[in-house]
Parts: structure tokens; sequence; C-alpha cells
């Protein structure tokens, strides 16, 4: 019984060497230690001994059972150990790797290109004032020497909000008379904000775009100093050598009425098909303030004059940054918004 006991005692701590898991543990263990055991099974055969062998046997029980519960103990806690440092290895977490960037807002383009022509002005003594997308005829046409059934209006395709006096305005211009009327001149102002056609869309047209108005009027301002102002706000614009072009236009509220065009910036005035063909880009309308319009706001026409112009902040941008279709602007593609800061 003896040498049974000491065999399986050997067999079985071989056995919980080779153990590898938990799982195998807890099997070994059933197999081994447990209330049908292997070791019960032989100290069954206890009872069959003559009594004077049994309180040795029964020791020797006892050792090997306290040998193999120690085993036992001393395996699982270095499985235990095992699984946690498992557990851990699986779970780590890398703290040098890098974060992952919040995507940070920004600012639209046609705010960021307002903002730019808006701060060549101011530099130049302009404020920058905003009005009313909600307008009134009277300021959207009347005051600037557009009459009911003149057939001018039909250069501006309205939409009206409350016929026949409240309208969306069509042009930033309604701003001239608004400014004009709540001060003494010198005027030097800048009005940038939306406008509203009833106009179907295309590359180059929508129904709601930007524009950005200026006017100034003091005494002896002439056309020198349309000229001037803004052949230096185009070569600020695009290039410092770009060539600016002043031809007449017809506009009801300047007399005379000029459109700027600019050399083409791609092919330098040589013609290629972003100009197509003549070698100069229309940009802007501008003109002398017609005395009409002067004299409707009540600052005397023989004593001031004025200049003004109109402009697409818009157009300005498809041209400075080579974008092709108008309609980008607003439909929130962020691949298109993106790209600019
Ligand atoms: N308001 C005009 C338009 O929308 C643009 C314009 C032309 C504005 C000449 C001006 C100007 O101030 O002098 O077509």
């Amino acid at each position: 019984m003896r040498e049974k006991l000491a065999a399986l005692q050997a067999r079985a701590l071989a056995e919980l060497a080779d153990v590898g898991d938990l799982e195998a543990l807890e099997g070994w263990r059933i197999r081994v230690l447990g209330s049908r055991g292997e070791l019960r099974e032989l100290q069954r055969g206890l009872g069959g001994l003559p009594p004077a062998e049994r309180p040795a046997v029964g020791q020797a029980f006892n050792q090997a059972k306290n040998a193999l519960e120690g085993a036992f103990a001393e395996r699982q806690a270095a499985l235990n150990a095992l699984a946690l440092e498992r557990e851990l290895a699986a779970q780590r977490v890398d703290v040098t790797l890098p974060g992952r960037p919040p995507s940070v807002g920004r600012l639209h383009p046609t705010t960021l290109i307002i903002k730019q022509i808006t701060d060549f002005f101011v530099s130049m003594g302009f404020q920058v004032v905003e009005g009313p997308e909600v307008e009134r005829d009277l300021y959207n046409f009347e005051l600037l020497n557009i009459p009911q059934d003149h057939p001018a209006r039909d250069m501006w395709d309205t939409i009206y909000v409350d016929p026949p006096e409240v309208l969306l305005r069509t042009h930033t211009s309604p701003m001239q008379a608004r400014v004009m009327e709540r001060q003494q001149p010198p005027v030097r102002v800048v009005v940038p904000g939306r406008c509203y056609r009833y106009e179907a869309q295309d590359a180059t047209h929508e129904w709601m775009f930007y524009q950005i108005e200026g006017l100034a009027v003091d005494e002896g301002l002439t056309m020198a100093d349309l000229k001037g102002t803004l052949s230096a706000f185009a070569r600020r614009m695009f290039r410092p050598d770009v060539r600016t072009r002043f031809r007449c236009d017809y506009f009801p509220f300047v007399e005379p009425g000029v459109d700027m065009s600019i050399s083409c910036h791609v092919c330098n005035g040589v013609g290629c098909r972003v100009c197509k063909g003549t070698g100069w880009i229309e940009i802007l309308g501008a003109g002398m303030v017609h005395p009409r319009v002067l004299e409707m706001v009540g600052y005397d026409p023989e004593r001031y004059s004025g200049w003004a112009f109109g402009m697409g902040p818009e157009r300005i941008a498809m041209l400075k940054y080579d974008i092709p279709d108008i309609r980008y602007f607003y439909v929130n593609d962020l691949r298109f918004l993106e790209q600019f800061r």
C-alpha cells in the first residue's frame, strides 16, 4: 500500500507539473484529490490492513495528501499569476501612441474672402457696415435712380416678400442710400452682405450670393480716385503686377458707369480658356455716383461727388483659388470647405 501511495504521489506530482491552465488544474484536482479521487480510492483500502499497520500508513496518507495539496496550491497560485499577466498584456494601453486630433472648426471661405477684401478697404480708410437683407423697394430701386416700370429693373430678377414694397435685396447697393441719409459727407464705406435673385443656378449663378458694395463721397472726388483705389485693390488681391482695365458699362445709379477687368492671371493677358481668349477677366461694376442719387438723399451734387462699386466675393475667390463652380460654396461639402483657413 505504501508503494502504491508513493507511486500515486509521484505520478500525480509529475502530471501536476504538466498542467498548463486553470481548467486543466481543476481536472487534476478532481481526479487526484476529489471526494471520489484516486487518493480517496486508495484510502478506502486502509480498512483492510492489520490494525497495527494502520497508524503508520494513515500517517503516510496524510503526508501524501498534504504534499499534494501544497503542490496544488502552489501550482494554482502560479497559474493565477500567469492568467493575470496575460490579461494585463492583452489590455495594455500604449500611452505613447499619438492621440486622435479633434477636428477643429474653421471659417467659411466666403467669410475669409470677405475679410481679405474688407481688410484692404479698411486699410484705405473705409468703414465696414451692414444692412438688411429684407429690403424696401425704395432703397433697392427707387433711391438708386431705378423708378417703377423702369426697364433697368430687368437687370435684377427680384424675389418679393410682400410686393410691391418689400423684397429680398438683389444687390448691396441699397446701403448707399441708407448710409448717406443718416450722415453727411465725407463717406467711405464698404458693405458686405447676402443678396438674392430669382435665378436658375449654374456654375456661375446662385440665387443667394454675396456682394461687397463700396461708396466714397466727398468734395472733389473724381474717376481717378475710383481707378486708383480699385487698381490698388486688384494688385493686393491678385498679383502686384496685375493690370486693370475700365470700360463703359451701364448702371442706373452711376454716371459714367464702368466695369473693371484684370489681366488674366492664367495667361497673363495673352488669351486662354479662363479669359475666353480676351486676356481680361471682369471682376466688378463701378462708376461715379449719379447726381440724382446724391440729390435724393439730400446731398448737394454741385458740392459733392462720389464713386461706388459692387463686386461678388465668391467670384473673386473663384478666380483667386481656381474654384470652378459657385455652387460649391453653399452645399456644405467638408471636402471643399476644409481646404480654406
Ligand atoms: N449693384 C450692381 C449689381 O448688382 C453692382 C454695382 C455696379 C454696384 C456699379 C455699384 C456700382 O455700386 O457703382 O449688378
